[in-house]
């Protein structure tokens, strides 16, 4: 069977390795893919938006399965035109259509539909353009920390969280006010805030069935203990030591299980993958946020643990007959380091010379931001390269990680110390069995 996948990231890298090792596989094409994805596929040179050049590139090279690696063209409604498309009736797309995307395309319509489906989230209100006052008033009746949300996607930087009321009312103007958001501010949702630890689980479905994906802990601030600003993500754990059995358990139930069956019910066709970005509030998991795609780099940690074949789910989903498949998982530990241009999440130089990617044996190395020039491997992004080591505990995989992450040297490589450290600390709590279903 071909494949085209679409993206360019690290994720897409994980997702390439994973798909090139399926006997199922004919041939893998990368939209527009990196140094790394290169090496278990080939470079499609299409824009995925352009409908036309797509159908041309999927007709010509027989591709039977389209998998999207990012949110944004399944929320521009990729899915959509794909199966609108008589010419295409065989392609199935891993990833929803633009109904189904707007779980993680609109706060304001996941949050709803979670209050539907009774699936534990946060308390919110919703403002939308020309209710600024009322938005503010609503601060007056509710406990800091404020958590002030765009709406629409605003790339990781629309959530504000403070305890400042001045700050928190400036947030509001400039999304309702002055638009500085665009689209994606003129409608915003005012939460409760939640307090407990973050951890991302993930399923794949066909719309029906579903499997649960192993679990992973993102570290999402850019610098060590969890300080300074957000950025894509600096490093993944998986499995995650506090989201033990039970608590696995009852994401399955009260969270995947009914975001499912909603869908469903609602008449939305869901298929491909879902994130749900989760926080353990005393052993209870509550839902942050729905991505509709995998996470990056969470997808670096999980995939080298997935022993089933993927190209066998999604010949499940293309078939309806997912409940049928096995999701197998490694039990050992993942733990994924990402490697940056310093400056990032702001500005960062380009065009460094990156050695030692190539000499990695005992773990993984998966590109991002990188580039050929002249037969040399150079920085081309903040998110460069992350690592993953595998190790029976967690330690041993902290160690592989960073062990084979600091082989690799560019000029102004940063990566964070704490990778993982911060769940050692309790090995009391430390579960691993995948739930099953
Ligand atoms: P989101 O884009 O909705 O995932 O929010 C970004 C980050 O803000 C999350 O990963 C959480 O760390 C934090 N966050 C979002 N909503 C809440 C909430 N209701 N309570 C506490 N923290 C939150
Ligand atoms: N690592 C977080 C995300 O992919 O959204």
């Amino acid at each position: 069977m071909n494949v085209l996948l679409i993206g360019s990231g690290g994720r897409e890298h994980a997702l390439a390795w994973k798909i090139a090792q399926s006997s199922l596989l004919d041939s893998l094409f990368v939209a527009p893919g990196n140094p790394g994805t290169l090496r278990h596929g080939r470079s499609a040179e299409i824009d995925p938006a352009d409908h036309k050049a797509l159908r041309s590139f999927i007709l010509e090279k027989k591709i039977r399965i389209v998998v999207v690696g990012p949110e944004g063209p399944l929320v521009d409604g990729l899915h959509d035109r794909i199966a609108e498309d008589p010419k295409l009736a065989d392609v199935t797309v891993i990833g929803p259509k633009a109904e189904g995307a707007r779980l993680e395309g609109s706060k304001d319509f996941a949050k709803e539909f979670m209050f539907r489906h009774n699936i534990p989230t946060a308390a919110h209100r919703t403002f939308v353009k020309g209710q600024l006052s009322d938005a503010i008033e609503h601060l007056d009746r509710v406990n800091s920390p404020y958590v002030v949300k765009a709406d629409g996607l605003a790339a990781g930087k629309g959530v504000i969280i403070t305890n400042d009321k001045k700050e928190a009312v400036k947030a509001l103007r400039d999304m309702l006010q002055s638009g500085r958001f665009g689209e994606a501010g003129e409608r915003v949702v005012i939460e409760q805030h939640l307090k407990g630890v973050e951890c991302s689980a993930f399923l794949i479905t066909d719309g029906d069935a579903f499997k649960m994906l192993p679990a992973a802990k993102d570290y999402k601030r850019i610098g060590n203990g969890d300080s300074g600003p957000n950025t894509g993500g600096m490093g993944a754990v998986s499995p995650v030591t506090f989201a033990d059995k039970d608590f696995m358990q009852k994401v399955h139930d009260r969270v995947a299980a009914p975001t499912v069956r909603g869908m469903k019910k609602d008449g939305i066709p869901y298929q491909g993958f879902l994130f749900m970005g989760l926080m353990n509030v005393n052993g209870d998991p509550y839902v942050i946020e729905y991505n509709v795609r995998l996470g990056d780099p969470e997808t670096q940690a999980i995939l080298p643990r997935l022993k089933s074949d993927l190209l066998d789910l999604f010949e499940g989903i293309a078939t309806g007959t997912l409940s049928e498949r096995h999701v197998d998982v490694d039990d050992r530990t993942a733990v994924t380091i990402v490697l940056a241009s310093e400056g990032y999440p702001g500005e960062y130089a380009k065009g460094k010379s990156i050695i030692g990617a190539d000499l990695v044996r005992d773990a993984y190395v998966f590109h991002a931001g990188t580039r050929n020039k002249n037969d040399t491997l150079v920085t081309d992004g903040g998110r460069v390269l992350s690592v993953t080591g595998i190790g029976k505990d967690l330690e041993s995989a902290i160690a592989s990680a960073y062990r084979a992450a600091d082989t690799i040297s560019f000029e102004g490589r940063y990566r964070r110390d704490d990778i993982g450290k911060d769940l050692v600390k309790e090995p009391s709590q430390r579960a691993t069995a995948a739930v099953k279903h």
